[in-house]
């Protein structure tokens, strides 16, 4: 039998290579209708745990494989169903930290790139949703949007033979904080934000139009401002645009964090001119945003759509600019937790030693 705890880092990599393992989630239901680990099963046994009911879990069995693996909140009530589990000749192990640890789990996709010198991987915090890429191009290398450990991208570049050489951020984020300045550093990248007097580090500025070279491949900036005043997007040889949270799957940016209400009545509006200088490009487009509603899977399909398919799926996009600005303000989502000390770190560039307690809960920058 394995031990009584695992890290999220050895899950993460059993689940990667496809290992037998249940991952058994004893949360109430409410708190797993936030977000769960892909493929987990349930067992709303949280109560009866805690009070030690001789019946919890006494009808759960594994379904993948003999290995169990426990995960709660904190990891701490998970401690008890491995307990109970061990007693009953399972092996069971409890997730070291709970859900909130697991927020910095991570996954990865490549995308297809036809027509481009460029490959395009998409890493994505599955216990988050946080999408973030690494873009390769004849050994060199680009990140956008930065939300893990810099050395999760050191590791995949290094497994393509690439070097980073810049980073860059879409926006100053509000739902997690950006690891795009310890990267630079970590890298010695060169680190480009769009030009911003929020932050008070030192960055190479982005103003619309400026290219970013990435190998034999150009990035070029595009001022797309309304979720924040600085938010830019991206676009990869023409093929490829990385839209931050100005432009999702199916939903387009919030325009009201960290502004009042006239401001963010601005920020729409200004939104919306945004959006249709983005739905004016070809498409075939390929659109990849940096967050996603639904925990990731293990799956390698990356999480994009074409223009085209986005513009389908997003009512807002065809609204006239009164209406988009009057519903998007009706529909605006309750704000992210904690987002004043995020945004307050993220433009002073720092980083807490445990950056899981702030960023606990799913993100929150879309409005459908
Ligand atoms: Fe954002």
């Amino acid at each position: 039998m394995t031990a009584s705890t695992i890290s999220t880092e050895a899950l993460r990599e059993l689940l990667e290579r496809r290992a037998p393992v249940t991952v058994l989630d004893v949360r109430p239901a409410t708190e797993r209708a936030e977000w769960s680990i892909p493929g987990s099963v349930h067992a709303d046994a949280y109560d009866a745990l805690r009070r030690g009911h001789s019946s919890a879990l006494a009808d759960f069995h594994p379904t993948n494989g003999d290995r169990v693996v426990t995960v709660c909140a904190a990891g701490k009530t998970s401690m008890l169903a491995a307990e109970r589990l061990r007693a009953r000749g399972l092996d069971a192990a409890s997730l070291e930290g709970g859900m909130r640890a697991w927020s910095l789990a991570w996954n990865t996709a490549e995308l297809p790139s036809p027509g481009s010198t460029a490959r395009i991987v998409q890493l994505r915090r599955t216990g988050k949703g946080c999408l973030s890429y690494l873009i390769g191009s004849h050994g060199d290398a680009a990140v956008i949007d930065a939300s893990l450990d810099p050395q999760v991208y050191q590791r995949v570049a290094d497994t393509n033979g690439w070097h980073i050489r810049t980073v860059l951020e879409t926006h100053v984020h509000a739902d997690h904080l950006s690891r795009a300045r310890a990267l630079a550093a970590h890298t010695g990248a060169r680190l480009c934000l769009p030009a911003t007097d929020r932050v008070s580090f030192e960055y190479a500025t982005l103003n619309d139009g400026h290219i970013v070279r990435v190998g034999s491949a150009c990035l070029r900036a595009l001022h797309t401002p309304g979720h924040t005043p600085e938010s830019t997007s991206y676009l990869l040889d023409d093929r490829a645009l990385f839209t931050g949270d100005t432009l999702f799957l199916s939903a387009v940016g919030r325009p009201d964090l960290e502004a009042t209400r006239d401001e963010s009545r601005r920020r729409a509006h200004v939104l919306h001119a945004s959006l249709q200088r983005l739905v004016a490009l070809p498409p075939e487009t390929v659109v990849l945003p940096a967050h996603t509603g639904e925990p990731v899977a293990f799956d390698g399909r990356p999480i994009s759509a074409t223009l085209r398919e986005v513009q389908q799926r997003t009512w807002l996009l065809r609204e006239t600019e009164e209406m988009f600005v009057s519903r998007i303000l009706a529909r605006l989502p309750p704000t992210p937790p904690n987002h004043h000390r995020i945004v307050a770190l993220n433009e002073a560039g720092t980083l807490p030693d445990d950056p899981t307690e702030l960023e606990a809960g799913a993100n929150r920058c879309a409005v459908a």
